[in-house]
């Protein structure tokens, strides 16, 4: 048995169980509830998983009360500043930076699976015309199990994952093409991730396009912010997901799926569309703020929160630097500069009023990531698609150390029955 200060006794009908405590590399403890029921008969009930580990992870460290993200041990402050998107994939999926001659074959290996098999065209053809470009992705990821049907092995699996990083750009560029009738644009093995994308989502055949390289830049540090943030919700699909044992593809499309709701990757896009309506309304922050604190009201004030950061996200200090940037790029009294304004305005009202600063409620990464998107010209509704594509490396990492869990088991929470008896 552990020593008495490794273990939490807890008495239940009269009989007494000593369970076990662990501790992470960070100093946080947890009991370790695995036999419970077997002794006592009890299970815990932890609605949203607020208080439960579900796994044991080395990715990604979080410390939500001082406002602290690493991936692998490197601060996120270090690697937006230093590392580049491609870089921090490997990071996340290897564990360590890669090596020059490892990112190089990383890149090239990625730069040389970027392209759809054609009968991929016929795939987006067949979605409404106006079809979000959530689903359309998740669909398209789905259905790239169809296409690639090799068993999964410690040999295939690297494939498998370097075909996701290296086409979920091309899909997800194809799903806004296709949402707005123009020609798919292929990719080109001369440009690096983010300026492939880039164009891919905004040239024609019509015209030669420029990549603006801050726009590039921008892109990649975004996609660095978004890379993994350990067992949220569409993380946690994804593991649960995998926990079937059902292929990467299929777990990733999951994940995509979860991140597409507006309390966790939409609400970038519900954030523009709040500042919108703020704009065309009567553009009074005072009065929006109110209505998100009104218990009769359902607004909320959207991208502000977060389950596990009650203070600042360091994300979205990082970003309001760069939103700063590029936003003076647009003309002032521009539709974007105007929503910075509003965005500002908000947050300097809702950091000093009791009702935000008594629940710890500060801005999370979503608040000025759509700023900047915008800014960009990237339409509202691929908001969530780009966080998506930014976590792919993120969910890849957490899938492939799931499986390779030595305490790997197939997901499944037990409940408390509250319907009615025999009748
Ligand atoms: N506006 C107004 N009130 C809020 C907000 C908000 N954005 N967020 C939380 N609250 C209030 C709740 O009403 C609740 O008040 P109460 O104690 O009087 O009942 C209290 O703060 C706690 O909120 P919960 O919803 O219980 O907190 P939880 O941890 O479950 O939810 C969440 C976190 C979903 C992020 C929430 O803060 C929210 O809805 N935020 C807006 C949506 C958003 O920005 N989501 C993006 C999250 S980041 C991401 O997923 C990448």
């Amino acid at each position: 048995m552990a020593p008495a200060q490794n273990r939490i006794e807890i008495s239940y009908n009269g009989k007494t169980v000593a369970l076990p405590l662990i501790e992470g590399t960070e100093a946080e403890a947890a009991i370790d509830i695995r036999n419970l029921r077997q002794q006592t008969g009890l299970i815990t009930f932890d609605p949203g998983y607020a208080n439960t580990g579900a796994c044991k992870s080395a990715i990604t460290f979080i410390d939500g009360e001082q406002g602290i993200l690493r991936y692998r041990g490197y601060p996120i402050e270090d690697l937006a500043e230093k590392s580049t998107f491609l870089e921090v994939a490997w990071l996340l999926i290897h564990g360590e930076l890669p090596s020059r001659p490892e990112l190089e074959s990383f890149s090239g290996e990625i730069t040389r699976h970027t392209l759809l098999h054609e009968n991929f065209a016929r795939f987006f053809s067949a979605l409404p015309k106006d079809a979000h470009p959530m689903p359309v992705c998740a669909a398209a990821v789905a259905a790239m199990a169809t296409f690639y049907q090799e068993p999964e092995s410690d040999d295939t699996i690297h494939k498998t994952v370097i075909r996701l990083l290296a086409k979920m750009p091309t899909i997800a560029a194809y799903s806004y093409k296709h949402y707005i009738g123009q020609p798919f644009i292929y990719p080109r093995n001369d440009l690096d991730y983010c300026s492939n994308f880039v164009r891919m989502m905004f040239a024609t055949p019509c015209e030669e396009y420029e990549i603006d390289p801050l726009y590039a830049k921008t892109l990649d540090l975004l996609l660095i912010l978004h890379a993994d943030h350990e067992q949220n919700c569409s993380t946690s699909t994804v593991r649960m997901v995998g926990s079937s044992q059902a292929n990467l593809f299929a777990s990733i499309s999951s994940g995509i799926s979860a991140l597409w709701g507006p309390l966790h990757g939409g609400a970038n896009q519900k954030v523009i569309e709040m500042l919108e309506w703020i704009a065309q309304n009567d553009g009074n922050a005072d009065r929006f703020v109110a209505r998100a604190k009104d218990k009769n009201d359902t607004t909320r004030l959207m991208g502000f929160g977060h389950r596990v950061y009650k203070s600042y996200d360091p994300r979205a200090t990082i970003l309001k630097k760069y939103c700063e940037q590029i936003l003076a790029k647009v003309p002032a009294g521009s539709p974007s500069a105007k929503l910075f304004d509003i965005a500002r305005k908000l947050e300097e009202i809702a950091l000093s009023d009791e009702y935000f600063v008594k629940r710890k409620l500060y801005p999370n990464v979503d608040f000025y990531s759509g700023v900047i998107y915008k800014a960009m010209g990237i339409p509202t509704n691929m908001f969530t698609v780009m966080f998506a594509l930014g976590r792919m490396p993120g969910w890849v990492a957490q899938w492939l150390e799931s499986r390779r869990d030595p305490d790997f088991k197939i997901g499944r929470p037990r409940q408390i029955y509250v319907g009615a008896t025999k009748r």
